[in-house]
């Protein structure tokens, strides 16, 4: 019960690595506030935390939307008083080669990746200033780091998470408030089952441990950097890729 009377706000939660992220916290005692967009999926994670005997707000809003991110903060506040963890999990990709990218291939990746990020982190900030304590998480990509084929939108977007996460760790480490990135390498969510037979082949090509990452794996790392152990990690990137990067 590492965080027990401890909120953590994650967005895009309904499923994938941000749902595991919110039931593994709740699971070591935070309660939760997540966003997501579809309404089924929502419930089904709201029931899975309530199961756990924690305390759960989950909002319909759209990260791409400050006045919407704005309102499900006040929700949050006004509901749990505080927000000590703040996991920025929402994520989409649009790939395509770059001879055939589109303005709205780009705007729509940068919009969730990076628009998103900054919306939420804005609106949360105040509150963990105010309190002297505070845990930002941003879930970033290997590809930010290696570039990849058919997504110079995502891995630009993901680079660029990196920056904001360094930027802040400073700007904001003598408030007690620490950010840091988690870099997936390949998972097994709905976003990489689009792949196919090839391109699976060619990612496990590049994997040491020769398989895909579950998003437990990425959850327990989103965990140690939100607990008190890791007080004093600040402006890094803790890579979980089975050793590709
Ligand atoms: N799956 C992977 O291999 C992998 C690898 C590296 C990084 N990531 C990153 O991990 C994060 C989660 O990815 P995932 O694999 O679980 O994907 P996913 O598609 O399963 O889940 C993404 C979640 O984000 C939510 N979301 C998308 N757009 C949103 C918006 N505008 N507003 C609010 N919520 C929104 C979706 O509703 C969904 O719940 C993303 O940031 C992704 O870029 C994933």
């Amino acid at each position: 019960m590492q965080f027990e009377n401890q909120v953590a706000l994650v967005t895009g939660a309904g499923r994938g690595i941000g749902k595991a992220i919110a039931l593994d916290l709740a699971q070591a005692g935070a309660d939760i506030v997540f966003t997501n967009r579809t309404k089924s999926l929502a419930e089904e994670t709201r029931a899975e935390i309530e199961a756990l005997g924690r305390k759960c707000l989950a909002v319909q809003a759209d990260v791409t939307e400050p006045e919407a991110v704005e309102g499900m903060v006040a929700q949050a506040l006004e509901q749990f008083s505080t927000i000590d963890i703040l996991v920025n999990n929402a994520g989409i990709t649009s790939d395509q080669l770059f001879m055939r990218m589109t303005p709205e291939n780009w705007r729509k990746v940068m919009s969730v990746n990076l628009d998103g990020m900054f919306y939420v982190t804005r609106a949360v900030i105040k509150t963990m200033v105010k309190q002297r304590r505070g845990r930002i998480i941003n879930i970033t990509s290997v590809v930010g780091f290696t570039g990849n084929p058919g997504q110079v939108n995502y891995s630009s977007a993901k680079s660029a998470v990196v920056g904001f996460t360094k930027s802040i760790a400073r700007e904001l480490g003598s408030r007690n408030i620490t950010c840091n990135a988690v870099a997936p390498g390949f998972v097994d969510t709905d976003m990489t089952r689009v792949l196919n037979e090839s391109q699976r082949k060619a990612i496990m090509d590049q994997i040491p441990l020769g398989r895909m990452g579950t998003v437990e794996e990425i959850a327990k790392a989103v965990r140690f950097i939100a607990s008190e152990d890791a007080g004093y990690i600040s402006g890094t990137v803790i890579h979980v890729n089975g050793g590709m990067f």
